[in-house]
């Protein structure tokens, strides 16, 4: 199966003349559309068809005991493992990433969370889980191990589905096994996937959409994002500013906790109602939330999120994560000083969340998620803005909305919104998976992404500990394109007011 992803020309043709070495037609063939189904039965529940290739998951209290996975093994997750798709790929390239995968996987066991004494330091902690292989210690836990299934075809080779025998909870280590390239789609066990399959007629976002139109005064706020603050914040997070301590903002370093509180501090001198660390996760770095609360439909939530965790290149512990996620990170901030600066208010509430624990498999916005479902808090939409940054040489500044894992009438609305406020940005869509919008749509809220480009990633430096501000290709303009795109929707579908006022 071939999925072609069609960027939208509309908004191109005004640019395509000015962009003549850029190519429109590219095809995206390595992502077929999965298909989700809801078969609940006693165990088990279908979760994803790729092709030939069914995806299930199963109760906690299940073991799998498909034919895709050996019975004995006592299974309590499937793990879908994806080679990002780079533009440029190659089926060598793809071919390799599939080898290596399954040279990691080969008799690896990582520790559940629980094996390191509380009196380890962080950093022996992060040693003995590299080096840590397939042995138990003590009293703790047993490894999670990991089950490569076999797959019914031989093509595609990009994605490897696993199983493990612990939860999706203690295994957030795995990643740090496997090639830099690896994206984890969670499927997980517990909590099955019940994305929205529409949303109702009259829904705000629906209803929103049939009455947009542009507004002067919300314009003048999106005009007011600015670059200057922009490239202060993004090169301290990723540690190029002079003074900056940051090395890593790896979730499971010790300088996760030092970013959250630094990022902490910033929203503070913002003025949100409340700021608040949230730990989820034994040694990860909180998510840091903070909140304006709505003034008129305050239960109505409207969630704007990046994560500010990081990868490097494999081994290496440098991750500066400029563009992954820096730049959304930048993002967040750069709306919670305008809010300031003009002294917004909202409607509903705004909740702004910086998430940590997204590359080893969205698990900081899961828990945030999972919260949130289970108290049956409303949430009007959530967007994430991940990878907002980089430009390829010669093609013009876009605005990109997810072709999987979103809420389709959300992506409309927010197309519209982006197209009416950022009209020199090329708008179209991308294959490009996964952040943390999708832990969101996952739990049935409506919900979908933002990204720097139409298409697949370009970004050479993409889970490299080369992904700096300072390098060809890191692009002010376009960070203030997605960071424009982002505040005009936020602000529209929150409701902002100025010192109390309408817009
Ligand atoms: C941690 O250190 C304290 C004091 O040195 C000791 O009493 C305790 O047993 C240690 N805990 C663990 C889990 O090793
Ligand atoms: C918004 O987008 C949809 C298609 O996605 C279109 O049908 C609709 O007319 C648009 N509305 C506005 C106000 O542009
Ligand atoms: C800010 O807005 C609030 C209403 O939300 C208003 O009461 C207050 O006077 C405003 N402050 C300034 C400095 O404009």
């Amino acid at each position: 199966m071939v999925r072609a992803l069609l960027v939208s020309l509309s908004a191109s043709l005004a640019l395509a003349a000015t962009a003549a070495a850029y190519s429109w037609d590219f095809v995206d063939n390595s992502l077929p559309e999965p298909t989700f189904a809801t078969q609940t039965a006693c165990s088990r529940e279908l979760r994803g068809v790729y092709e030939d290739l069914s995806i299930y998951a199963y109760s906690a209290s299940c073991s799998l005991t498909t034919n895709m996975l050996p019975a004995e093994n006592n299974m309590r997750q499937l793990i879908v493992l994806e080679r990002q798709h780079l533009e440029g790929d190659s089926e060598r390239d793809i071919r390799e990433w599939n080898h290596a995968v399954h040279e990691s996987l080969r008799g690896l066991s990582v520790p559940g969370p629980y094996d390191i004494a509380d009196n380890d330091s962080e950093e022996s902690a992060q040693i003995r889980f590299r080096s840590f292989r397939g042995r138990t210690r003590g009293h703790h836990r047993e490894a999670c191990t990991f089950t490569p299934v076999e797959m019914p075809v031989s093509q595609p080779k990009y994605r490897v589905v696993v199983g493990s025998n612990c939860a999706a909870e203690e295994t957030p280590y795995l990643i740090d096994n496997l090639p830099s390239n690896t994206e984890i789609l969670p499927v997980r066990t517990e909590g099955f996937v019940a994305p929205l399959d529409s949303l109702p007629k009259d829904h705000p976002i629906v209803l929103k959409n049939r009455a947009l139109k542009h507004r002067q005064a919300l314009q003048s706020l999106v005009d007011q994002v600015d670059v200057e603050t922009m490239e202060k914040d993004v090169t301290w997070l990723s540690g190029e500013a002079p003074g900056s301590p940051f090395l890593t903002r790896s979730s499971t370093s010790k300088q996760s906790l030092e970013v959250a509180q630094w990022l902490k501090s910033q929203f503070e001198s913002y003025g949100c109602d409340t700021v608040e660390l949230m730990p989820y996760q034994n040694r990860f770095g909180p998510n840091v939330i903070c909140t304006f609360k709505g003034t008129e439909h305050p239960t109505e939530h409207v969630i704007i999120g990046a994560h500010h965790d990081s990868r490097g290149s494999f081994l290496n512990p440098r991750a500066p994560g400029a563009d992954d996620d820096g730049s959304g990170t930048t993002m967040l901030l750069q709306i919670a000083r305008i809010i300031k600066a003009n002294n917004l208010s909202f409607g509903r509430t705004l909740v702004i969340a910086a998430f940590s624990g997204e590359e080893q498999g969205l698990f900081g916005s899961a828990a945030l998620a999972k919260k949130l479902k289970a108290s049956g808090t409303t949430i009007t939409m959530m967007i994430q803005g991940d990878m907002l940054a980089y430009r390829k040489p010669g093609e013009p500044l876009q605005v990109a909305f997810p072709a999987r894992y979103h809420t389709p009438e959300l992506s409309s609305l927010l197309r519209n919104v982006t197209e009416l406020y950022v009209p020199n940005a090329v708008v179209g869509t991308t294959g490009a998976c996964c952040s943390d919008h999708q832990s969101f749509w996952e739990a049935g809220f409506p919900a979908t992404a933002f990204f720097e480009r139409n298409g697949p990633i370009a970004d050479p430096k993409y889970h490299n500990s080369g992904d700096l501000v300072y390098r060809e290709g890191y692009d002010f303009e376009q960070l203030k394109t997605s960071a424009q795109a982002m505040l005009a929707s936020v602000f529209e579908v929150a409701e902002a007011k100025v010192s109390g006022a309408d817009l």
